[in-house]
């Protein structure tokens, strides 16, 4: 097998999305898109990725660093998909046999068609080998031009004329390229085109003039090949991609009640026996277990819920880790690194931040409860408020095992309420208590008896 390097251009503006952002790192289902594109190239295990930067360049590096190995490369300013390609040749120096191109902006190529274009690529000896589709709608793209069978040339949609632009079969971007004599051949394209740019494409017309080979690879997906140029077709993508991860998801025993509202990101696992109800997003590196019941309206961001959990509707949980059997919400909010016990339950407005709850503790209702370690079957009351912030800093509460919070109960923090002890309700709790005791904060209520007459007698308008 020959050797195997990945370019991938990522250098361009993305006029067309009106964006201070780099087109690249626009998101698709909760991944920039160029994370997609490196996710195709590094599946097929390539000996070499370099990827062409240029506008917003330390911003693209930047949000790739997390991989290793990878080649940058800076095109400025950007003259076009060729003039990109030439950029890496200092980078590919002494490199031989494939080299695959791929664009930054066309997320859903699978890894499968990818290897297929290596393989053909590998087998026909051609120069350069172009994934095509058909498609109902060709506006935009370059269109494949045939003398017969073969392959004779690509013209862009500017250039295109009306007859051109009626062929519905579309160059991807995506080309297998035979390394010997590339760079070479790249030089002799000229900007003479509508857009002044040097166009990659136009090595077609030039390897068929030198009579060498030129292949194609026409994928039957479409979608797979489809590039992202404005925020509807960003849109149009997303829904693709969800809807490719929602038939995975249900394939593998997940009920979906209405899969046109279910938001579930590319990374996300989901267990079998799990149902998502309408209107629930999935994000990041969520991994849910099995048998989970998830309600409408909830969001729930790199966190990890394990099985036969309940979470009713409209809770937002983000960096958090989630125990067997617990069940939340409606309306919980759990962020910065929350762990809730087996069998543990957070009601109805209840936010906790920072924070450990043990196994088959409860907090019921209207509570926050911050930067705190609560032990086993703790039971917090309505109302009750963590001050954990002095105005300087965060300081910590401490609920011992199966200690009783009564409803509407401050704990100022730093605070430690003792095993199994008590604080009566409406309490502001300021110092410690000691295990097994009980602690009140609130004077002794007076009743006056028959106050409201009196008062009347003293104001007759009240
Ligand atoms: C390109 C092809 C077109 C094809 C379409 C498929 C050209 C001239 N045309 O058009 O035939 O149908 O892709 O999606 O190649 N880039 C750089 N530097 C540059 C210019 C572009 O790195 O100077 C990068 C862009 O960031 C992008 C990719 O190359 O990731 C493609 O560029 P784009 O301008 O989107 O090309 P299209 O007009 O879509
Ligand atoms: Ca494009």
């Amino acid at each position: 097998m020959a050797e195997v390097h990945v370019v991938i251009l990522a250098g361009g503006k993305g006029t067309r999305m009106k964006s201070a952002r780099p087109k690249v790192l626009h998101r698709l289902a909760g991944l920039p898109l160029v994370e997609h594109v490196l996710a195709t190239a590094v599946a097929i295990q390539p000996r070499s990725i370099s990827i062409v930067i240029g506008h917003e360049a330390s911003r693209v590096r930047e949000a790739l660093a997390r991989h290793a190995g990878l080649s940058f490369v800076v095109q400025e300013p950007q003259l076009g998909t060729a003039h990109a390609l030439l950029t890496t040749e200092p980078l590919l120096e002494g490199a031989s046999g494939t080299l695959v191109l791929l664009s930054g902006d066309v997320p859903l190529l699978t890894p499968k068609t990818l290897q297929t274009l290596v393989d053909r690529h590998g087998s026909t000896h051609a120069a350069a080998t172009v994934v095509t589709a058909i498609v109902g709608n060709p506006h935009g793209y370059g269109r494949i031009v045939r003398n017969g069978q073969e392959i004779a040339r690509i013209v862009e949609e500017k250039d295109a004329t009306a007859v051109e632009r009626e062929i519905c079969e579309i160059n991807s971007g995506i080309y297998a390229f035979e390394l010997e004599g590339l760079f070479d051949a790249v030089r002799g394209i000229a900007a003479e085109n509508a857009q002044r740019e040097y166009y990659l494409p136009d090595l077609v017309a030039i390897f068929r003039r030198q009579g060498k080979h030129v292949d194609t690879v026409t994928v039957a997906n479409a979608a797979e090949i489809e590039g992202v140029n404005s925020r509807a077709e960003l849109a149009a993508l997303t829904r693709q991609a969800r809807a490719q991860k929602t038939t995975e998801l249900m394939a593998a025993g997940v009920t979906i009640e209405d899969p046109a509202t279910a938001y579930v990101d590319r990374d996300v696992s989901v267990g079998a026996d799990t149902v998502l109800h309408p209107n629930v997003s999935l994000e990041g590196t969520t991994s849910i277990g099995r048998g989970v019941e998830i309600y409408g309206g909830v969001r729930i961001v790199n966190s990890t819920v394990g099985d036969n959990v309940t979470i009713l509707d409209h809770c937002v949980i983000s960096h958090s880790h989630i125990a067997a059997g617990a069940s939340l919400g409606p309306f919980a909010h759990l962020r910065n690194s929350v762990e809730i016990g087996e069998g543990a339950h957070i009601g109805n407005f209840v936010e906790l931040k920072k924070t450990t709850f043990g196994a088959g503790s409860k907090a019921g209702h209207l509570a926050y409860l911050g930067d705190s370690t609560i032990g086993e079957k703790v039971n917090i009351g309505a109302g009750t408020i963590t001050c954990n912030y002095d105005g300087e800093k965060k300081n910590p509460t401490i609920i011992e095992d199966g200690a009783f919070i009564g409803s509407d109960s401050q704990l100022v923090a730093p605070v430690t309420i003792g095993r199994g002890a008590y604080v009566g309700s409406g309490s502001t709790i300021r110092e410690s208590v000691p295990p097994a005791s009980l602690a009140v904060s609130a004077g002794k209520q007076r009743n006056i008896e028959n106050w409201v007459e009196k008062r009347k007698k003293r104001d007759p308008g009240a």
